[in-house]
């Protein structure tokens, strides 16, 4: 892949990364998970100064997701402390860089201090019309399907959309990702080859990138070889070339 240069005019719009691999990360040098979590941080800052860089528009991170209430108390509310204060402390840096912060997922289940946190920064940046940089937080796939179908639901109930209209616009504009447009290029690190309920309908025709790389040690030479592989694939959407 080394010998392949970027094209500067083919990059995608909407990246998504499943960031994986903080808590074997952190276990190989004796740390608790949490080390791993927050060793992360500098590989979230590193992937948006590239998104700055090459132009890419949109970059969806899953930061926590649905079935992550699971995990150890201790290791949930020390992610729930992480995420706010990191995006309390990089808000500065997102004016200056015009990027917009967007949450997607049920923010209702977090703890009230995170959630305000997490919104003060989705406020103090709606403004901005540069990167539009999505953390999926408490986000599911699936739960975003059934919101969507709940949402459509009672609207048929009280006839603001026939049944005969429901298509794909309709189903869009009822996802958490209403603002975004369909992932491009879907990153996935640590190694592990599947989706784990992530964006399962907005990355119907996206380019999949399996790295074998624990997320804390993704750096910027990660980010562009994902992004030649992606300028190596031919996308045809289902027609023929
Ligand atoms: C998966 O690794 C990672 C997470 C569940 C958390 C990811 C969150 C961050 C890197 C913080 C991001 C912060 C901002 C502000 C976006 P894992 O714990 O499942 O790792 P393992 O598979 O090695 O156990």
């Amino acid at each position: 892949m080394d010998n392949h240069i970027l094209n500067p005019m083919f990059i995608p719009r909407h990246v998504a990364i499943i960031m994986d691999g903080n808590g074997r990360w952190a276990k190989k040098i004796n740390k608790e998970r949490f080390f791993g979590h927050n060793s992360g941080i500098k590989s979230v800052r590193e992937s948006i100064d590239i998104c700055l860089e090459l132009g890419v528009k949109q970059l969806t991170l899953y930061a926590f997701s649905s079935e992550n209430w699971s995990r150890p108390k201790k290791e949930v509310s020390s992610l729930m402390n992480l995420l706010s204060s990191s995006v309390e402390k990089e808000i500065p840096r997102l004016i200056e860089n015009n990027i917009k912060l967007e949450i997607i997922g049920n923010t209702s289940k977090l703890p009230e201090i995170t959630r305000n946190k997490l919104l003060d920064g989705v406020t103090e940046t709606c403004q901005n019309d540069g990167l539009i940089l999505s953390l999926a937080i408490s986000y599911g796939a699936r739960q975003e399907m059934i919101r969507a179908t709940k949402l459509i639901s009672e609207k048929v109930k009280k006839n603001i959309i026939s049944v005969e209209n429901i298509d794909e616009n309709i189903i869009n504009e009822h996802l958490y990702t209403r603002n975004l447009k369909n992932v491009d290029l879907l990153i996935r690190t640590g190694g592990e080859l599947r989706l784990s309920n992530f964006l399962l309908w907005q990355i119907s025709y996206a380019e999949l990138c399996f790295q074998d790389v624990l997320w804390p040690d993704f750096k910027k030479e990660h980010f562009l070889n994902a992004i030649i592989d992606y300028q190596g694939r031919t996308r045809r959407f289902g027609k023929i070339k």
